[in-house]
């Protein structure tokens, strides 16, 4: 399979990277791109040296089967159409296509089925959300859901190289540059743009992109987003109204046994997940399973994950190996 990864030398294209050197998705070409800045830098993958190209029209121009964007909405925008045409099939990580309604919207493990029907553009879910589908999707399958409150605790890293560089500049005193307060002892209930609504954008992904990956178009949904001073994977608490009533011994038996996740719920050991413990693997870690006594058929859980792998890199990795063998 020939593939390209479009934002190569940023923090998700150089996970990419990675990601694709610990799996085997057998890649015959490898084709490395990012802005004029970056062109002509060297990269190395599986000790073969490469050479960063700047992205043009006329990249797609040889029979490139997957790429995998991760460069910001607006490249997307403009490029993502270009290789789709070109018989490239996109996989993106930005914003700009996932609430398209010509586009899946895939998390693997929760709706795969989705990502055969598309036109060439394959939306990768944002970076919060997709840790929070893997727990609600097994509810779904066995209570059904009828509400959903997300609160969310997001590392820098979500922001790129430069929110990583606002903490640990800020720790050596200097002032932010990307967010508009220091984020060094602070938590900001801001992340991406306000809307008219009063919610935030990063909010209201959270709201839609559930909708539209769990097939629930109508589910009542809330969300908070917070950054806070962490440097990588985010916490998300969640309270779910279920349908059904469950016992909390059948909820932690179905989140142990679902794919791709691992439970963590020992408090009486202080055992819960932690950001440093999903930090560098693959899993989405829950934990603090416990009955919502103040609504019927309420549970409240806690959800972490990596967010430059899972919620991003990682899902994007799977979502081509869906193709391996459609695509050789
Ligand atoms: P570059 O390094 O040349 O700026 P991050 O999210 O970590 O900041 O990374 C963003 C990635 O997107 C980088 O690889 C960056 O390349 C790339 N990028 C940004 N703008 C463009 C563009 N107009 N065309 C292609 N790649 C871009």
């Amino acid at each position: 399979m020939k593939v390209a990864i479009i934002g190569a030398t940023g923090l998700v294209g150089n996970t990419f990277l990675k990601i694709l050197e610990e799996r085997n998705l057998e890649i015959t070409e490898l084709y490395l791109f990012a802005s004029k800045r970056s062109a002509g830098r060297k990269v190395n993958f599986k000790n073969i040296e490469y050479t960063v190209e700047e992205l043009t029209e006329n990249s797609f121009d040889r029979g490139i089967d997957i790429a995998l964007f991760s460069a910001g909405g607006d490249t997307s925008k403009k490029f993502a159409p270009i290789a789709a045409k070109k018989g490239c099939l996109v996989i993106d990580n930005s914003s700009a296509w996932r609430m398209d309604g010509t586009v899946p919207l895939v998390v693997p493990e929760v709706n795969s089925a989705a990502a055969f029907n598309n036109h060439n553009i394959i939306a990768n879910p944002n970076c919060s959300t997709i840790q929070c589908m893997l727990p609600l999707k097994a509810l779904a399958n066995k209570y059904g859901l009828k509400r959903i409150i997300f609160n969310t605790y997001q590392a820098v890293s979500g922001s790129g190289q430069k929110g990583i560089l606002d903490l640990t500049n800020g720790l050596k005193g200097e002032a932010p540059e990307n967010y508009p307060h220091p984020i060094v002892n602070n938590c900001l209930p801001h992340i991406d743009i306000f809307l008219d609504n009063g919610y935030t954008k990063e909010e209201m992904k959270m709201v839609n992109e559930t909708r539209k990956i769990l097939e629930l178009p109508n589910l009542p949904i809330t969300a908070t987003c917070v950054r806070v001073p962490v440097i990588n994977s985010h916490s998300v608490s969640i309270t779910a109204e279920l349908e059904n009533d469950f016992s909390l011994d059948e909820v932690r038996n179905i989140f142990s046994n679902y794919p791709g996740m691992i439970l963590v719920d020992s408090p009486e050991n202080d055992k819960y997940p932690l950001a440093t413990d999903a930090t560098g693997h693959d899993e989405i870690l829950v934990g603090r399973v416990r009955r919502d006594f103040s609504a019927p058929k309420s549970i409240n859980f806690w959800v972490v994950g990596d967010n430059i792998r899972k919620g991003a890199a990682t899902n994007a990795v799977q979502i081509a190996e869906l193709f391996k063998n459609i695509i050789r």
